[in-house]
């Protein structure tokens, strides 16, 4: 289990806002006090396929949300995304991992490039200068040359890339279970215990 609690979660507009929410659930459930971001496609994203409408005043998201996701608001804060004076955006901050679920092809090609023109870029940034853990979760389909070559430069970087890829071996029976699949998988990443299922030896 992780020993610093905080940590940097940032939604963007690809599609599968689901694992993102789901993320922001468990993490909750388990302790981390989470700086919560989200680009504006990540917000109409939210609403076409969640149904979830976020508030424009940012100190009133962590209530929409904490209800939605049924956790406490007190493990989130959010922040504007041209807001340079908090925490996310420097690296004398004490906060060492960032996950970025689901991410669009554009957030991740501002990541690669280091344009750090909105917050969430420029706390990738951030992470990447301080060398510290960032995990992605790329989603397009199909890959052009343009998307795989960011995603090889970042992954060199030392970048954790998972992308929204479910596996089915575990034979889900619900959207809820194949969104945990993705999910289970950041939580190992981040060292973080779940009951999920796992393959082994006696499975095939
Ligand atoms: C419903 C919906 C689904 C989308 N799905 C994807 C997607 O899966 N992957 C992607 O890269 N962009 C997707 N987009 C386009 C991005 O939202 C768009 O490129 C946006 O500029 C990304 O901005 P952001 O990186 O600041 O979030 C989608 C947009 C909408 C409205």
């Amino acid at each position: 289990m992780a020993e610093n609690r905080e940590i940097i979660v940032a939604m963007t507009g690809a599609s599968g806002a689901a694992y993102g929410l789901r993320l922001m659930q468990r993490l909750a459930q388990s302790g981390f006090h989470q700086h919560i971001l989200f680009s504006d496609a990540a917000r109409v994203v939210l609403k076409q396929e969640c149904d979830l409408i976020l508030p424009d005043d940012v100190s009133q998201v962590p209530f929409t949300l904490a209800k939605h996701l049924d956790v406490s608001p007190e493990m989130f804060v959010n922040y504007g995304l041209k807001d340079w004076f908090s925490p996310a955006a420097s690296g004398s901050s004490d906060i060492h991992q960032m996950v970025v679920a689901p991410c669009s092809m554009g957030t991740l090609a501002r990541i690669a490039t280091g344009i750090s023109d909105n917050l969430i870029e420029r706390a990738a940034d951030v992470v990447l200068k301080e060398r510290r853990h960032l995990i992605l979760m790329p989603r397009e389909t199909p890959l052009s040359a343009i998307h795989l070559e960011h995603m090889l430069k970042l992954s060199r970087l030392g970048v954790d890339l998972l992308p929204a890829m479910p596996g089915f071996y575990h034979r889900p029976s619900s959207l809820n279970e194949i969104v945990d699949f993705m999910v289970n998988r950041v939580l190992d990443h981040l060292h973080v215990p779940h009951t999920g299922p796992r393959w082994s030896a006696g499975d095939n």
